[in-house]
């Protein structure tokens, strides 16, 4: 029987299909969110019906707010039993505050916490029993100044899946995942994973399936509502 249709934004590739492909394989049907991977869409696509679901992509570019109005109702027209959505989707761009601009500043917000933000709402608006896993990151504890704009954009997420979880409640509940380092950004390098991971109190980086299971416990445990699950082998404590 299935759970229903989950949304993974961004969800084609390493985290996010590592999520799909979970979802799929606990029985979710699945609309799969991307922006520029229309190739490895399609490759997921026929994987997860090839797991026996029912399974969708839509595209959009989310630092568009025409795009993300439209995401939601456009998946709600094609799947009537929308139950889940994991806001994964984002941007990790390197910037000093002193070297900000404004139109860094703005994509940043737009990607990581305008889309999460309305996506949500327009979720809430359809569907009455259902849940919201935001990806956030080990960095909203303390920032990164390095990554300036982008530590603000998940603390502001943090604090927005608290409070949507307060407004939501009891018929969605709202969490977040705050992942240390799994995977190397998509422009660095494994060995460069390796030496950051160095520095955390565990020792090494995580692995995607290390998400999964903290999204699985989300989902499942249905008295958790506004947390944030730190997987980050202790990254949080230093
Ligand atoms: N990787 C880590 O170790 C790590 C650590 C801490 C936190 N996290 C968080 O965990 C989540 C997944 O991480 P990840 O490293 O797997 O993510 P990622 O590969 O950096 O990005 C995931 C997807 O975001 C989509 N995206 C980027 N810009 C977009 C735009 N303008 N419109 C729509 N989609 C856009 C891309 O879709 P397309 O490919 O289709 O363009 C991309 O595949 C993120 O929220 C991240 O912040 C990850």
């Amino acid at each position: 029987m299935s759970c229903g249709t989950a949304i993974v934004t961004g969800g084609t590739k390493r985290i996010g299909r590592a999520l799909a492909l979970a979802l799929a394989s606990d029985g979710f049907d699945l609309a799969i969110h991307y922006h520029t991977s229309e190739v490895a869409a399609q490759a997921l696509l026929a994987e997860l019906r090839g797991m026996g679901v029912r399974a969708r992509a839509y595209r959009a570019d989310l630092a568009h707010s025409d795009d993300v109005l439209q995401l939601i109702p456009r998946i709600q027209s094609d799947c009537a039993d929308i139950s889940l959505l994991i806001n994964n989707a984002s941007v990790f761009d390197r910037m000093s505050f002193l070297e900000t601009e404004p139109a860094f500043f703005e994509n940043e917000f737009a990607i990581n916490l305008r889309a999460p933000f309305f996506l949500s709402r327009d979720f809430a608006r359809f569907v009455k029993n259902g849940q919201i896993i935001n990806l956030l990151d080990t960095r909203i504890r303390s920032g990164d100044p390095d990554y300036f704009a982008y530590s603000l954009t998940k603390q502001a997420l943090y604090h927005f899946t608290r409070l949507a979880a307060r407004e939501l409640a009891p018929g969605i509940r709202v969490n977040g995942i705050c992942p240390g380092p799994i995977l190397p950004p998509p422009d660095g390098s494994e060995s460069e994973l390796q030496d950051y991971a160095r520095r955390i109190p565990l020792g090494v980086p995580g692995h995607p399936e290390q998400i999964v299971r903290a999204m699985r416990y989300l989902i499942q445990n249905t008295f958790v509502t506004g947390d944030c699950l730190f997987v980050d082998g202790g990254e949080q404590l230093i």
